[in-house]
C-alpha cells in the first residue's frame, strides 16, 4: 500500500528541485543560495517565489505554498501524493514499486469511469422521448449534430432517479453517485439526480476523462448553469472546458471565451482552438495549462462590463507566463456566439485578424493622455511607457517595444532600451529586498498566509512553532520529558503538523518535507517549510524547547480557564528551578 521510504529517498535524490521547478518557472539566480522566479501558484510580477538548492525546499512569501520537490508537483499538477510520486518517478525513469496504488487513486478511477457511464448515459437519452426538450433546445441555439457529437453533449431528463438508477444498473453504489456529485440527499434519506431537465456538457480534461459536468437550462430561468460540486475528479479552477479538443487544434493560438455555448458554436464555425474557464475567471493553473499548449491567447470574453474586467485580469495572468495576448473587441454583439450567428464566421475571421495586441492597447491608452508636441508632455509620456515596459518579463519583447518607442519620440534606440531595462533592474530589486525584509524579520510572528490556518492564540502559536521547529531540526529532542499532546495547541494546523512529526519521529521515519508531504495538506506543508526558515539557535536547544513547553501549557490552561493564575505561576517558577 504505502510506498516505502527508501523509494521516497531515492526518488528525492534523484528529482532536484531546482530541475524540476524550472520545467515550470523561470528561475534566476541572485546574491545568495536561493533561486528567484514569480510564483506559479498566485499572480504577481515581481518574484517572492524562491528555491533552495541546498534544503532542496521551495517557498513562495507571497502565498505561504512551500513544500519539496514532491509537494511542488502536487501542487502544480494537481496530483495526489502517490500520483506525484509517479509522475517524478517516470521522470527520473524510476520503475515503481508495485502495490502503491492508493485508497484514493482507487476511488478516483472508479469516479471517472461513473462519470464516463453517466455522460454516455445523458448522451443516450437525446434519441429517447425524454430527452426532446434538450433536443429541441440544440436546435433553438444552432448547434449541429456533428458538435453534439464532437462535445459528447446530452439530456438529463426530467426526472428524480433516471441516472440514479441507470448507473445503479451499471453497479454504481449510492455513495459512489454522491461522492460524484450526480445526485443529492433527500430528506428522507434517499438520493435523487442532481442534473434535472437540462442540457448537459461533459468536462473533459486533456488526458480524455470525463471529470465532471456543466448543466444548461433548456431556456430561461436559475440558475442557468448548474456544474458538479469540487469532487475527487473535479476541481473547476484547474480545468477548461474543450481543453481537450482545443489542444488538438493546428492554429498555433486559444481562443479564450466565457460561456460553454460560445465554445460550441466557435468550433462549429472552424475555431477549434476556443476554451471557456468554467465559470469562473480565468486562474493561475488555468493559464498554465493553457500555456503547456501555446504561447498566443486570444481573448473573446463578453463585450459587457463584467467581460471587460474578466478580460483585464486575464490579461495579467497570462502575461505573466509570458504568453502574448490579444483582446477582440467584438462590436455590435455581447458574445462569440451571437457575432458568429450574426455576422457570420468570416467577420469572426477577419476580427481574429485585426485582434489589437495588449501592449499596444495599453501603450494608446497612455499615449492618449499626453499631448507629445508640449515637450513635458513628451517626457511624461516617455517615463510613463519605460514603466511599463519594464514590467514585461520577456527581455527580447522589452527591447522591441523600446525601440519603437524610441522611434515614435525620434531618440535613440540606445538610450531607451538601457532606460527600460535599468527600469526593470530597480522592479526586480525592490522585490527582492520586500522579501528579503520579510526573511529577516522573525521575531515578529506572522499570520499564516492560508486564511484556515490564522492563529488564533499567537503567543502560544509562536511557542507551537518553534516546538515544530526545534523537534524538525533536531529529532533527538522526541526525548524531553513533558511533550505536550497536539491538542493542547492552540492552533489546530500546527498541531496536526506537529502530531504528524511527532509520529514519524517516535516511529524512526523519514522526517523530510518530500516525506511529510503525503499526510499535510498542501497549505500546512506551506506552513510548516515558512517556519523552518525561521532561524533557531541549536546551541541553546534544551533552554529554548523547554520555554516552548512551559509557554505552550501556560497558555492552554489560560485559555481554558478558571486556572489560578497565582498557582500557575508557582507552578512555572518551580519547574524553571528545576531545570535551570
Ligand atoms: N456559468 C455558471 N453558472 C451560471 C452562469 C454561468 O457556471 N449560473 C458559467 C457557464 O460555464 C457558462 C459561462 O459561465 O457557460 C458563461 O455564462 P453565460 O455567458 O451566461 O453562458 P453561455 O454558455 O454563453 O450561454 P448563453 O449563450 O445561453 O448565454
Ligand atoms: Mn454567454
Amino acid at each position: 500500500m504505502a510506498i516505502p521510504e527508501k523509494f521516497i529517498q531515492d526518488l528525492v535524490d534523484r528529482s532536484d528541485i531546482v530541475d524540476v521547478v524550472s520545467g515550470y518557472v523561470r528561475l534566476s539566480k541572485r546574491s545568495g543560495a536561493n533561486l528567484f522566479g514569480l510564483c506559479p501558484f498566485h499572480s504577481e510580477k515581481t518574484p517572492s517565489f524562491s528555491v533552495s538548492p541546498d534544503k532542496q525546499i521551495y517557498h513562495c512569501f507571497g502565498c505561504g505554498k512551500g513544500g519539496g520537490v514532491i509537494g511542488f508537483i502536487m501542487e502544480i499538477e494537481n496530483l495526489s501524493y502517490p500520483e506525484a510520486v509517479a509522475f517524478l518517478a517516470r521522470r527520473a525513469g524510476m520503475q515503481m514499486p508495485e502495490e502503491t496504488d492508493s485508497a484514493e487513486g482507487r476511488k478516483r478511477s472508479r469516479m471517472l469511469a461513473l462519470n464516463k457511464e453517466a455522460a454516455r448515459w445523458f448522451y443516450s437519452q437525446l434519441s429517447a422521448p425524454a430527452g426532446r426538450g434538450a433536443v429541441a433546445y440544440i436546435q433553438r441555439r444552432g448547434i449541429s449534430p456533428a458538435m453534439v457529437k464532437n462535445f459528447g453533449l446530452g439530456a438529463a431528463p426530467d426526472s428524480w432517479e433516471g441516472l440514479r438508477d441507470a448507473m445503479r444498473e451499471k453497479g454504481f453504489t449510492e455513495n459512489e453517485l454522491f461522492d460524484a456529485g450526480l445526485v443529492k440527499r433527500g430528506k428522507n434519506g434517499g438520493f435523487y439526480d442532481a442534473f434535472r431537465n437540462r442540457l448537459m456538457f461533459p468536462v473533459i480534461d486533456v488526458r480524455g476523462n470525463v471529470i465532471g459536468f456543466s448543466g444548461r437550462i433548456l431556456g430561461d430561468g436559475e440558475p442557468k448553469y448548474l456544474n458538479s460540486p469540487e469532487t475527487l475528479t473535479f476541481n473547476k479552477s484547474r480545468n477548461l472546458f474543450a481543453m481537450n479538443l482545443a489542444k488538438k487544434s493546428k492554429s498555433g493560438y486559444i481562443i479564450l471565451s466565457e460561456g460553454n455555448i460560445d465554445v460550441v458554436s466557435l468550433h462549429q464555425a472552424g475555431f477549434d482552438s476556443a476554451v471557456a474557464s468554467l465559470g469562473t475567471s480565468l486562474t493561475p493553473e488555468q493559464a498554465r495549462l493553457i500555456s503547456r499548449y501555446t504561447s498566443e491567447v486570444i481573448i473573446a470574453y463578453d463585450s459587457d462590463g463584467a467581460g471587460l474586467k474578466a478580460s483585464q485580469r486575464a490579461i495579467g495572468i497570462l502575461e505573466k507566463l509570458d504568453i502574448k495576448v490579444r483582446v477582440l473587441r467584438m462590436e455590435g454583439a455581447k458574445d462569440p456566439d451571437e457575432f458568429i450567428k450574426t455576422k457570420g464566421p468570416e467577420a469572426f475571421r477577419k476580427l481574429l485578424e485585426g485582434s489589437e495586441n495588449q501592449m499596444d492597447y495599453r501603450l494608446r491608452a497612455i499615449r492618449e493622455k499626453y499631448d507629445l508636441n508640449v515637450t513635458e508632455q513628451k517626457s511624461d509620456y516617455l517615463r510613463e511607457a519605460v514603466d511599463l515596459l519594464s514590467r514585461l518579463p520577456d527581455e527580447v519583447r522589452r527591447q522591441v517595444y523600446a525601440m519603437d518607442l524610441a522611434r515614435e519620440l525620434g531618440l535613440p534606440p540606445d538610450v531607451i532600451v538601457n532606460d527600460v531595462e535599468r527600469r526593470r533592474k530597480r522592479v526586480v530589486n525592490s522585490a527582492y529586498r520586500e522579501v528579503q525584509k520579510q526573511q529577516a524579520r522573525p521575531e515578529k510572528l506572522l499570520q499564516p498566509t492560508a486564511r484556515e490556518l490564522h492563529y488564533d492564540d499567537p503567543a502560544s502559536a509562536a511557542a507551537e512553532e518553534g516546538l515544530i521547529r526545534l523537534l524538525y531540526l533536531e529529532p533527538a529532542l522526541i526525548g524531553t520529558p513533558g511533550l505536550p499532546p497536539p491538542e493542547d495547541f492552540s492552533a489546530p494546523g500546527l498541531g496536526r503538523i506537529y502530531g504528524v512529526l511527532r509520529k514519524r519521529i517516535e516511529a524512526g521515519q523519514h522526517i523530510s518535507t518530500d516525506h511529510l508531504a503525503g499526510e499535510l495538506s498542501g497549505d500546512e506543508l506551506g506552513l510548516l517549510v515558512s517556519i523552518l526558515q525561521k532561524p533557531e539557535q541549536l546551541s541553546r536547544s534544551r533552554q529554548s524547547i523547554s520555554d516552548y513547553i512551559s509557554k505552550i501549557e501556560e497558555r492552554k490552561q489560560l485559555r481554558d480557564g478558571g486556572t489560578d493564575l497565582m498557582a500557575l505561576r508557582e507552578q512555572l517558577k518551580k519547574k524553571k528551578g528545576y531545570e535551570g
